[in-house]
């Protein structure tokens, strides 16, 4: 198993299942492992805003016998008040686990190159990886499966939708995402979940018509237009968005048990209209709930077992000391 949860694309299939096992069974039994990370402290930098990351982890760590320390965007400034470098060597020295939101993917790349101790990815730029472990977890249940299942994320080619095409191609499904011309996801995640794709009976397509992406489908996603770091482009994305908007009408073209799906925070009546959120066939807040036990899964594994690296690390005690 990896270090580090930098990307669903660093795992097998297996380890991917193996992560909604485990989230699976703890949701089941919410009092198991409730010492299973005694006396670990988890770092949580946060240079973005959040509810569902912040809370999550921060109650995850704490039910599993752990503590959070959450680091807001003012105090660490990443790269700016101190380099990536100085603050994985220091973090290193004091804490058990770092969870990074930050702007530039390689950020978190880096941290978890330089840490000792496992990096978990809490939204970049470039993906959100506990996010699709949190959305897969919740088509299982609904759905029963993911396998074959057809999923339609419409709107903007972001990191919400690169971690769907890269999960869905690890899992199984066939992924489709329709977004404006100009906005498509990055052909290099394209790439890689194609190639994976052929080898797990899974497809990912890409299209600029969302009525072809929501036509038949089992699931339909979409996010924000503006994502964080992007509020001074808001006002001309709603103007190009406007024909990616989920509503009654685009919905009515998904099967007729389709499900609706965000990651959340909404702009109701912009990507989605109040009778799709809030329908019987929404999932978004099982959805949001689910961030807690797919991430208690991702810290269970990384974290349970790192007392090898600790020993490693410690020096042995200087007798004149302690004489
Ligand atoms: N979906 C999600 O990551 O929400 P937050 O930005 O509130 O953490
Ligand atoms: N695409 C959104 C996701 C928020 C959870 C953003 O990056 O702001």
């Amino acid at each position: 198993m990896q270090k580090d949860f930098l990307s669903i694309r660093d795992f097998s299939p297996q380890e991917i299942g193996y992560f909604l096992d485990v989230a699976c069974q703890l949701k089941a039994y919410p009092g198991a492992y409730t010492r299973a990370l005694k006396g670990k402290t988890l770092a949580m930098i946060f240079e973005k805003p959040s509810l569902r990351t912040r809370v999550t982890f921060d109650v995850g760590i704490q039910q599993l016998g752990g503590h959070p320390l959450y680091l807001s965007p003012a105090e660490i400034s990443l790269g700016k008040r101190e380099s990536v470098y100085d603050v994985a060597k220091n973090l290193e020295r004091m804490v058990q686990g770092i969870m990074v939101r930050t702007f530039a993917h390689d950020i978190v790349v880096d941290m978890a190159r330089h840490a000792r101790i496992p990096v978990i990815n809490g939204l970049t730029d470039y993906s959100h990886h506990c996010q699709a472990m949190a959305d897969y977890l919740t088509m299982l249940e609904v759905k029963g499966r993911i396998a074959g299942l057809k999923v339609a994320y419409i709107g903007d080619g972001n990191n919400v939708a690169h971690s769907l095409l890269f999960a869905g191609a690890q899992l199984g499904a066939d992924v489709w995402v329709a977004t404006p011309p100009g906005y498509e996801p990055d052909s290099h995640a394209v790439a890689w979940a194609a190639v994976r794709s052929a080898a797990t009976d899974a497809s990912c397509t890409i299209t600029n018509d969302p009525n072809l992406a929501a036509s038949g489908a089992d699931v339909v996603y979409t996010d924000v237009w503006a994502s964080m770091g992007q509020e001074a482009e808001a006002a001309a994305r709603r103007k190009t968005f406007q024909p990616y908007q989920v509503n009654a009408k685009l919905f009515a073209t998904a099967k007729p048990d389709a499900i609706f799906m965000h990651c959340l925070p909404a702009h109701r009546g912009d990507e989605v209209t109040d009778d799709v959120i809030d329908s019987p066939r929404s999932f978004v807040f099982q959805q949001a709930e689910n961030r807690l036990h797919a991430q208690k899964a991702i810290m269970l594994e990384l974290m349970k077992d790192n007392r090898a690296a600790e020993r490693e690390t410690a020096r042995e005690p200087r007798l004149e000391l302690v004489k």
